[in-house]
C-alpha cells in the first residue's frame, strides 16, 4: 500500500501458483476422494514444475453442496481430507519445500448447517441474532435479493449469497433504509468482521500464508458502485493482517482491481473469465480465441481491457492471471496442446501473479459429459481428476472406478503427468521450462515491466514485446503457432 505502513508480501515478486482442488487431485487411503496426505506426497512435483505456492479450495467441514463454499465449521478440516493436525503438516511439508499455502476463505456466507445460523433462527434473541441478514416479518423478503422463509421458528425471512444453503453473512448495510437492515458499524454488523478475523488468524496462526478469497465483494448490502462499503471493511482487515501478519498475502476474487486493489487493499484480484472480457478473447472465444492458430489474432482486443487493469493494480498490487480455475472450462480441447504451449508462455510473463490450475499444465481436457457433482453442474466437467500416470485411475486413486468422486477422463489419449515427463516436447516440459525462465530472469518478474519501462498502451506494449522477443506479439503468434 502506499501510505508508508503497509507492505505487499516480498514473496508475490516471484510467486507462481498452483490451484489444487482437494477433492481430485491424490487420494491415499482408497477411498476415491483427494486428501491431505495426496497433495502432500504431490509436493516434490509441484516444485518440480516451478511453483512456489498453492492455493487450496475450501478443505473445511462442510455438507458439501456447493463443493464446500458452504462452510459448517471454518475452524475444522473436513474430515474426509484428513485432521487440523494433517493439514498442519502440508504447511510444513510445503514451507520445507519452499511453498507457501493460500487457504480459500468465505467471508460472504455460510453453510445453512452453521451453527451461527441455526442460532440465528431461533425465536428468542440470541448472540447471534444479527449473524446474518433477517427480515422483521415472515411475510416480508429481501427487495432485490433472494431469500428464503418458512424454515424457522424466527419472524423474519433471510437473505442468501449464491445457492440456497449459502445464507448472507450480515456485515451492514451502507445505507440502511429499514429498521432490520444494520449499519456497517453496528455492533452485530462489526461481530461478524472480527469473527471473520478471528478465522484468518486461526489458520494463519498455524502455518498458512494468507487467503484466495471467496466472492470478495459481497459483503456489505446496499453498496454503491464503488463498493464503497465493502471496500472500507477490506480494508480494515487488510490493517490487521499489516499489523499482525505482514508476510500473508489476499487474493480477491473480484476481477475489478480499481476496487479490490486500489481501495480495498488486497495484495492480487484475479482477472477472471466474465462474458467477452479481455482475458475471454486469449483463450476461451472460441473460433476468434486469440491463441488459435485460425484465430483473428487482435492483441488489442486483450490489451484494451488488460491495460486499464494492469495500470489500476499496480501501484499497490498485482493481477492474479489464470490458466483455468474451478469455475471455469478448460482451455483445452478448445485450444491445441500446442496453441496451449504458447498461451501458456504468454500468461506465464505477463506482468502479473500465474496461477495454473492443477492438470493445465498436461492440457487436461475439460470433460462436458460428466454428471453434476456437489453444485458444480457444468463446472464439474472442469473438476475431474488428475491424471498422473498409466494405472488404474489414472493413479489418481485405488478405489474401484465407481467409487471416484468423479470419473477420469476415459480417452485413450488421456495426457497423464508419466507420459510427458522427459518428453522436451511436451506440455509439461514446456511449462517446467517456462517458469524456470521466469525464475530466471528478474525482469520476468511480477514487476518486470513497471520497473523497466512505461506500460501504458497497445504501443508501449509492443514495443517493449519486440525488445523481450524480437518482434510484435502478431508476428510471434504467427511464427509459433506455423512452426
Ligand atoms: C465463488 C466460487 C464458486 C462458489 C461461489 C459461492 O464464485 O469460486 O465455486 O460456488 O463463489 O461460494
Ligand atoms: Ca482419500
Amino acid at each position: 500500500m502506499s501510505n508508508g505502513t503497509s507492505v505487499t508480501p516480498a514473496w508475490l515478486k516471484d510467486a507462481v501458483f498452483y490451484e489444487i482442488y482437494p477433492q481430485t487431485y491424490c487420494d491415499t487411503n482408497g477411498d476415491g476422494i483427494g486428501d491431505f496426505a495426496g497433495i502432500a506426497a504431490r509436493l516434490p512435483y509441484i516444485r518440480s514444475l516451478g511453483c512456489n505456492a498453492l492455493w487450496i479450495n475450501p478443505c473445511f467441514d462442510s455438507p458439501f453442496k456447493d463443493a464446500g463454499y458452504d462452510v459448517r465449521d471454518y475452524l475444522r478440516a473436513a474430515p474426509r481430507y484428513g485432521t487440523n493436525d494433517d493439514l498442519v503438516r502440508l504447511f510444513e511439508e510445503a514451507h520445507r519445500l519452499g511453498i507457501r499455502v493460500l487457504l480459500d476463505l468465505v467471508p460472504g456466507h455460510t453453510s445453512e448447517e452453521h451453527p451461527w445460523f441455526l442460532k440465528s433462527g431461533e425465536a428468542a434473541p440470541n448472540e447471534y441474532s444479527g449473524r446474518y441478514i433477517w427480515t422483521d416479518d415472515w411475510f416480508r423478503g429481501v427487495p432485490g435479493a433472494p431469500y428464503v422463509g418458512g424454515e424457522f421458528p424466527r419472524n423474519g425471512t433471510y437473505m442468501l449469497n449464491f445457492f440456497k444453503c449459502q445464507p448472507a453473512l450480515n456485515y451492514g448495510w451502507l445505507h440502511p433504509k429499514e429498521a432490520w437492515q444494520s449499519a456497517m458499524d453496528s455492533p452485530e454488523a462489526l461481530a461478524t468482521r472480527e469473527a471473520m478475523k478471528d478465522v484468518m488468524r486461526f489458520w494463519l496462526s498455524r502455518g498458512a500464508d494468507g487467503f484466495r478469497v471467496d466472492m470478495a465483494a459481497s459483503l456489505v448490502k446496499g453498496d454503491d458502485e464503488l463498493k464503497s462499503g465493502t471496500c472500507a471493511v477490506w480494508r480494515d482487515i487488510r490493517a490487521m493482517l499489516d499489523r499482525e501478519y505482514p508476510d500473508a498475502a489476499l487474493v480477491a476474487e473480484w476481477s475489478c482491481p480499481w476496487q479490490a486493489i486500489a481501495s480495498g487493499g488486497f495484495h492480487m484480484d484475479f482477472y477472471l473469465e466474465h462474458g467477452d472480457n479481455g482475458y475471454h478473447t486469449l483463450l476461451r472465444d472460441g473460433a476468434r480465441s486469440f491463441f488459435r492458430r485460425d484465430g483473428e489474432g487482435d492483441i488489442r482486443r486483450f490489451l484494451s481491457d488488460f491495460l486499464p487493469r494492469y495500470e489500476a493494480a499496480r501501484p499497490t498490487g498485482y493481477i492474479a492471471l489464470i490458466t483455468c480455475n474451478h469455475d471455469t472450462p478448460r482451455a483445452c480441447p478448445d485450444l491445441t496442446p500446442d496453441e496451449l504451449k504458447l498461451a501458456y508462455a504468454f500468461l506465464l510473463t505477463l506482468p502479473g501473479v500465474p496461477f495454473i490450475y492443477y492438470g493445465d499444465e498436461i492440457g487436461m481436457r475439460y470433460q462436458p459429459g460428466v454428471a453434476t457433482k456437489e453444485g458444480g453442474y457444468t463446472r464439474t466437467g472442469t473438476r475431474t481428476p488428475m491424471q498422473w500416470s498409466e494405472g488404474p485411475n489414472l493413479g489418481f486413486s485405488d478405489a474401484a472406478p465407481d467409487r471416484l468422486y468423479l470419473p477420469v477422463d476415459s480417452a485413450p489419449d488421456a495426457p497423464t503427468v508419466e507420459k510427458q515427463t522427459g518428453d522436451p516436447a511436451s506440455l509439461l516440459e514446456t511449462v517446467r521450462a517456462l517458469l524456470a525462465l521466469r525464475h530466471s530472469q528478474p525482469d520476468l518478474n511480477v514487476e518486470q515491466v513497471s520497473q523497466a519501462s512505461g506500460f501504458t498502451n497497445a504501443d508501449t506494449f509492443t514495443r517493449n514485446f519486440r525488445t523481450k522477443y524480437g518482434m510484435t506479439p502478431t508476428t510471434y503468434k504467427q511464427t509459433n503457432n506455423n512452426a
